[in-house]
């Protein structure tokens, strides 16, 4: 092969290989519309298409107000994501809402498929993600402001304020999918054994045994 297609394929190979990691969120749709059909049966990546379709599969009006607080953390989430919206399989894209009375807390979590964007609606935040490097980039937001959670690690969100505080998220996914790292850990089914928890947070079996109590599902 002459040395100028040697150049031109090498050129090839890093430009698909930029557009392959530019565009590694949900992959393209290939349609215009692919309403999400929840109750069939075929498995793919993604959901089957629905064939009657209205304007409604494309509507929610889930997250207009603020939900209870009244919980072990302070906040509640409430997402908009292709389960709710069945318009948006395929789309690349989900909301959500999160409320916090003061002093809740969104835990650490992680989306494995989404990158997140939060605007502020009322009140202020403490934000932060760790790198995979463990470094922390946190900083506080107030209403009308927006920070950034990349894709796949672990951030969390505290209303450190007196009053509470509300935020919508945005996600480059039709389904993110959450992950809490407290709620992996210690609270999954079948358990972790205690071996490992008690050697990777370097505690005792009675401090995990606390936790997983403290985060077991409620029945
Ligand atoms: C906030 O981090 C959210 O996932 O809604
Ligand atoms: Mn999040």
């Amino acid at each position: 092969m002459a040395a100028s297609n040697y150049g031109l394929m090498i050129g090839v190979m890093m430009i698909s290989i930029f557009l392959a990691s530019y565009t590694s969120a949900d992959p393209d749709l290939l349609q215009d519309v692919c309403v999400a059909d929840l109750s069939s049966g075929v498995k793919l990546n993604g959901f089957a298409c629905k064939s009657n379709i209205s304007a409604d599969d494309f509507f929610f009006a889930g997250l207009a107000k603020p939900a209870s607080t009244n919980n072990t953390f302070g906040a509640t989430v409430s997402v908009a994501n292709v389960n709710q919206i069945n318009g948006l399989n395929t789309l690349g894209v989900s909301m959500g809402r999160v409320d916090y009375a003061p002093g809740g807390i969104n835990p650490p979590h992680t989306h494995p498929r989404a990158t997140e964007i939060v605007f502020v609606l009322e009140g202020e935040l403490d934000v932060g993600f760790i790198t995979t490097e463990n470094k922390l980039f946190s900083k506080t937001i107030k209403k009308g402001e927006i920070f950034t959670f990349p894709r796949g690690l672990i951030h969390y969100q505290i209303n450190n304020g007196k009053v509470p505080a509300a935020a919508i998220a945005a996600f480059n996914s039709q389904l993110p999918g959450t992950q809490r790292v407290a709620n992996a850990l210690f609270a999954s089914s079948p358990t972790v054994e205690d071996v490992v928890l008690t050697k990777a947070f370097q505690v005792g079996t009675k401090e995990v045994e606390k936790i997983k109590s403290r985060l077991a599902p409620k029945k």
